[in-house]
């Protein structure tokens, strides 16, 4: 492990020139850093809510590296608890999801209610004779926990701001799939998870901003799902639409035409968005987000959305080099049973463990982590400069900093600039003051 000093840190990523060292990739230090500075206080993805409906229902996930069982209270509301005993540090629950009453560790046998509060100790009279105050010893929880429609966020520091201000403009775009449908969205079945050797942040970059890979990494899957005998002419993306950053790091691009949802969710569902459905959300949503047929976002630090698809996941940065991802499929509760179906099919043939473009883009994503390993290969820095400035006046559809096409790594150089200030500041309001220093005349583009 390398001595990775702030200093240091601040000397590998320059968002300013466009200009990032490997060794945010591959250094352990800094991913020990982001453990404790990121993870440790950033609002973080947990799950839709959808996962856990019903009291004592219960989700074992992770938050950076920590095992965290996020569970739903009896008055409705959601805690999230640190999965250690607090006696000798033993995994309190191992099951991937279920329902509990009580919370109940496998090695002695102390057990919490669903709250976190400590209820019993086995022989607590004879074991502690002088008296224990169990009132002492609750799981260990995430300070706030709150949701956003129908997606549940926590954070472990009790000052940070609350979710919707943390989301800030990307609030406005989550509703286009979250808030678009008439009776809201719908869990699809459960979780699917699957590794992805490559540093966290490979993968949650790609989402925060890249709309340019699709036409190269992703001609095979786009060729493949051309129906036999259809216009190839067609076969070309969009350049028009936009991307978002912002400064807490999140950002997205999206188009507004083009052939991707014909090449991926099939005629049927795209009937049904932008047509069948599409009058009602003009209504519900305005036109800009109506309008949107295909986006992905990343909700700074690990939380992403692929708008169309409906396709939900959380990267998991299980070490420097491994990631795990973990995805949800979601529909709209009110589309024809035979739409939701095909939804989720063909969102998991393009996106799935499996999928034709998830397994082009791990390609990518491993193959980027592997250029890494060697010492000339983590010496030379990359380049994260394409441009097309952010609109300097307000855009009068999307709110936010946005830019006029969709190709751009301005989002990226957001979410770097974040990840930057939040491995260096103290504090939110030093983190704040740095976003605003950068937003300010001239800065960030
Ligand atoms: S480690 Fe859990 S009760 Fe002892
Ligand atoms: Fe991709």
């Amino acid at each position: 492990m390398s001595d990775m000093r702030f200093g240091d840190v601040r000397s590998l990523c320059d968002m300013n020139e466009g200009v990032l060292s490997p060794l945010v990739f591959t250094d352990e230090a800094i991913y020990q850093l982001e453990l404790d500075r990121i993870f440790g206080r950033a609002w973080v993805l947990l799950c839709p809510a959808g996962q856990i409906p019903a009291p004592g229902d219960f989700f074992n996930t992770y938050v950076g590296a920590d095992r965290v069982i996020v569970v739903r209270q009896k008055d409705g509301s959601v805690k999230a608890l640190l999965n250690q005993c607090r006696h000798r540090g033993n995994e309190l629950i191992r099951q991937d999801s279920g329902n509990v009453k009580a919370i109940t560790c496998t090695y002695h046998g102390w057990s919490w209610d669903t709250a976190g509060s400590l209820r019993s100790v086995p022989y607590e009279d004879i074991v502690f004779p002088e008296g224990f105050d169990k009132s002492a010893w609750g799981c260990v929880q995430m300070a706030q926990v709150d949701t956003y429609k129908g997606l549940v966020f926590g954070t472990w520091d009790p000052s940070a701001p609350t979710l919707i201000d943390y989301l800030g403009d990307a609030a406005w775009y989550l509703d286009t799939p979250l808030d678009r449908f008439e009776g809201g969205m719908e869990l699809m079945g459960g979780v699917n998870k699957w590794i992805v050797k490559a540093n966290w942040k490979i993968i949650a970059e790609q989402f925060v901003n890249d709309m340019l890979h699709p036409e190269m990494t992703h001609i095979s899957a786009l060729i493949a799902s051309v129906p036999p005998g259809a216009d190839m002419s067609n076969m070309q993306l969009p350049v028009t639409g936009r991307q978002f950053t912002s400064p807490q790091g999140h950002g997205m691009g999206l188009w507004t035409d083009g052939p991707i949802l014909d090449l991926t969710l099939g005629e049927r569902v795209k009937h049904y968005l932008v047509d069948d459905s599409y009058a009602a959300a003009v209504a519900r949503v305005g036109k800009a987000r109506a309008d949107v047929q295909a986006a992905h976002m990343t909700l700074f630090p690990t939380g992403v959305v692929l708008f169309g698809f409906n396709h939900i996941r959380v990267i998991h940065p299980v070490s420097v080099d491994e990631s795990e991802i973990w995805t949800w499929q979601l529909s709209p509760a009110a589309a024809p049973p035979e739409v939701k179906q095909l939804w989720a099919k063909n969102s998991q043939r393009a996106f799935g463990a499996g999928g034709l473009f998830e397994t082009e883009d791990s390609a990518v994503w491993s193959g980027i982590q592997r250029t890494m390993k060697g010492a000339i290969g983590r010496r030379h820095p990359f380049a994260v400069q394409m441009g097309d400035r952010v609109n300097r006046g307000p855009d009068p559809d999307y709110p936010g900093r946005v830019t006029q096409r969709a190709y751009s790594e301005v989002a990226a150089r957001g979410f770097y600039h974040r990840w930057l200030e939040m491995l260096t500041s103290e504090n939110w309001r030093e983190m704040d003051r740095a976003a605003q220093a950068r937003y300010a005349e001239g800065g960030h583009q």
